[in-house]
């Protein structure tokens, strides 16, 4: 680690070391309680840690199941088209086999369901011969074993009537058309055109941005079963609450009737929010078709084929600026792919209408239908691409002031919402922006390109300021005081790796005012109330909420009640008395990186974040999440392209082999720590951390590699060979 030589901090919120730490990192504002010893801003290890290392922990496809059938899926190798003939005869005669699901004997879903966005045809599987994009399932082969299931599957003869297909995405795309949204409108403050005629320099520039996957460790995996009149289902998502609402309008069934678990989850990244994957649509299916518990799990390859993705996206940004670098306009035109099975919203501009004051923004968000399937949210939806975008916009615009692009940053700082003219409730942006600069050494930074060399590298700098939404969602908690002094805390939480039980824990240990080891945490099952899942960077905002508003209902009730004792709080009327406000967790991201100038070699040799994310629960496992998503962003900066022939449509690279993500050669030392914050609508003062960490950061390392060659990268991934190519390095 170098982190030692740019970073003084006696605080080490990050220790690696794996046992309990008594930092404190945030300070909690007038009149919020001294947390307990043990609880909440007390780094402490995950609780199921050991459990999982160990291999005792089971994730959904290790639920032990009596009777288990299993199917596997067998998808489309074409773009677009109908199917011909799909013969089962071959397969049906082979050993184990139970029998084939196709769309000639499917079960006929809702197809008004959907998710957040209306309905979703990504999930309405096997209800006709259509194909609308490559890899769709097509099939699902049932058989006695996996590996019984597998071979029938390979021996499934299916033919196409294939069609001209169109994944040619751009920003000019003649099918482009407003995206329009319950998340935040386009905005108009100002005369853009005006502002930019009246500027001294004015930044113009297209940045590209290419479809990602969640690639989370864990392939998808649904287990389903009929007991006692219930759908049982054990599956991987990031919330079984809302999983168990979709199954049960995909299949017309009663909500009741729908049972959820998600006990242990190898990581989302978004890949397992949005309704319903597509091996939970085809599990129940099955199981009720042949009346047997029946498993599906998907290959790597069907992941990446079947599971929503980040969009690509091809973004406009004008800014225009005063010579002293007062911002006039920021023009941000977002246009992002959709499929044409269900509408999506990859809300690119999120910062943009928050992040500068300028005396005029407009922004503009545009929807491109292709031929793929429906992209969701992935690993800071919308905050990432645009991020990319807007911030690669504002070195530019430093490079052409030949100012320093923190300086730019800290001179645009707005007092309110630059949209909405809400105030903030709680903006520490310049906060990480000096602390990080201070620890990085930015001060001593040439803002000239091609400064740095060390023998044959050129050596570069660069940073990023990021913002990304907080709040919560409703959720609801249930609280047991029981006769043995243990309180029993239920919610329909996901802990999706990220360190939700042991957080929750912590906050339902504080809340109560009892140690951490009184506290019986239930989570992942939908029988556990209505919950938020693990999305949005909500996850822990939400369900805290919950439990601190039912901890505060229980210890109010008057003394001598009979035990068990048991209370409930629904925190949607609460949420919706919250006072408008720009709500935000901030970042500060810096990287230092060196180019080999005869190969185009990307080497991101240091990282540092400071962030504001309001109080934090557990600063080691936030310290994780945080890195976590640097490395994310580092990977999208450098690595990960989901790769579509133009000509075929298909999806060329659907493994890790093709598809790379950054692994450990790849990873740099990385600090990130925080800045003391608080978010006062909170009732626990948190922001949340799961998305800021990616946000920033691969417009920090675009940064550093133009401050490194003076050679402006704005189409991600920084690939050895568009850099070598496009204007040979000396
Ligand atoms: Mo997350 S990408 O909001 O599941």
């Amino acid at each position: 680690m170098n982190a030692s030589s740019t970073s003084p901090s006696p605080a080490p919120t990050g220790d690696r070391t794996p046992t309990p730490h008594p930092t404190r990192t945030s300070a909690p504002s007038a009149g919020t309680p001294e947390p307990l010893l043990g609880a909440v801003g007390m780094a402490r290890p995950r609780i199921e840690g050991t459990a999982k290392v160990t291999g005792a922990v089971r994730y959904s496809s290790d639920e032990p199941m009596g009777d288990l059938a299993h199917g596997w899926a067998v998808t489309s190798t074409v773009t677009r088209g109908r199917i011909r003939d799909l013969d089962t005869s071959a397969a049906l005669t082979m050993p184990g086999v139970l029998g084939v699901i196709d769309h000639r004997n499917a079960p006929r879903l809702d197809l008004e369901a959907g998710s957040f966005f209306g309905p979703d045809g990504g999930m309405h599987l096997l209800q006709t011969d259509e194909i609308p994009h490559s890899g769709r399932p097509v099939a699902l082969v049932v058989a006695e074993t996996a590996e019984q299931a597998r071979s029938a599957a390979r021996a499934l003869r299916v033919t196409y009537d294939e069609e001209p297909c169109d994944v040619d995405f751009s920003l000019d795309h003649p099918a482009a058309r407003p995206a329009t949204s319950f998340i935040g409108a386009d905005a108009t403050v100002g005369d853009v055109d005006t502002e930019l005629a009246a500027s001294a320099v004015v930044v113009d520039a297209r940045y590209v941005t290419p479809e990602t996957h969640g690639a989370a460790m864990e392939p998808h995996s649904a287990t389903a079963w009929w007991e006692d009149g219930r759908l049982q289902i054990v599956d991987s998502n990031q919330g079984p609450f809302l999983v168990a609402m979709t199954v049960a309008a995909l299949f017309r069934l009663d909500p009741k009737q729908v049972r959820v678990r998600s006990p242990h989850v190898g990581g989302g990244f978004g890949s397992k929010s949005g309704g319903c994957g597509p091996q939970l649509v085809l599990a129940v299916m099955a199981t009720a078709m042949f009346d047997r518990p029946v498993r599906v799990t998907l290959t790597r390859s069907q992941v990446f084929q079947t599971v929503s993705m980040r969009p690509t996206t091809d973004q406009r940004v004008r800014i225009g600026s005063d010579a002293d670098g007062r911002l006039r306009a920021i023009d941000h035109t977002a246009a992002f792919e959709v499929s044409k099975l269900a509408d999506y919203l990859e809300n690119c501009t999120e910062l943009t209408n928050t992040l500068y004051a300028a005396r005029a923004i407009r922004t503009r968000r545009s929807a491109v239908p292709v031929d793929i399937l429906p992209p969701y949210s992935v690993r800071g939806p919308g905050a990432t691409p645009g991020s990319f975008a807007l911030e690669s916009a504002m070195d530019e615009v430093a490079e052409r002031l030949h100012m320093d692009p923190l300086e730019l940053r800290l001179r645009n700082e707005p007092s309110a919402g630059p949209v909405s003219g809400l105030p903030f409730s709680r903006r520490n942006l310049t906060a990480c922006l000096r602390e990080g600069a201070r620890r990085f050494g930015w001060a001593t930074r040439d803002h000239r390109p091609r400064t740095g060399r060390e023998g044959h590298l050129l050596v570069g700098t660069g940073m990023a300021a990021t913002s990304f939404g907080a709040g919560a969602l409703p959720s609801t908690a249930s609280i047991t005081a029981e006769t043995d002094g243990a309180f029993t805390v239920a919610i329909g939480a996901s802990d999706i790796g990220t360190g939700a039980r042991t957080a929750l824990t912590a906050v339902a240990a504080e809340a109560l005012r009892v140690p951490p080891e009184r506290i019986r945490l239930l989570i992942a099952d939908s029988d556990l109330g209505p919950a938020w899942g693990a999305g949005g960077s909500r996850g822990t905002t939400s369900w805290s909420w919950a439990i601190t508003e039912a901890a505060a209902k229980l210890r109010s009730r008057p003394g001598g009640a009979t035990l068990p004792l048991t209370v409930s709080f629904d925190t949607t009327e609460s949420l919706g008395e919250l006072p408008l406000m720009e709500r935000h967790s901030y970042s500060a991201v810096f990287c230092e990186a060196t180019v080999d100038p005869a190969t185009g070699e990307v080497r991101v040799r240091r990282l540092l974040g400071m962030f504001a994310v309001g109080r934090v629960i557990n600063p080691l496992l936030a310290r994780s999440q945080l890195v976590g998503g640097m490395i994310m962003g580092l990977s999208m900066a450098l690595h990960e392209e989901g790769v579509r022939d133009p000509a075929t449509g298909r999806h060329l690279n659907t493994d890790f082999a093709g598809y790379h993500i950054a692994a450990h050669a790849d990873v740099p030392d990385i600090e990130a720590d925080f800045v003391p914050d608080y978010e006062p609508g909170d009732p626990s003062g948190i922001k949340g951390v799961g998305e800021i960490g990616t946000v920033g950061t691969a417009a920090a390392i675009a940064n550093a590699v133009w401050h490194a060659t003076g050679h402006r990268r704005r189409t991600l991934p920084i690939r050895p060979d568009h850099l070598v190519e496009e204007r040979p390095l000396p």
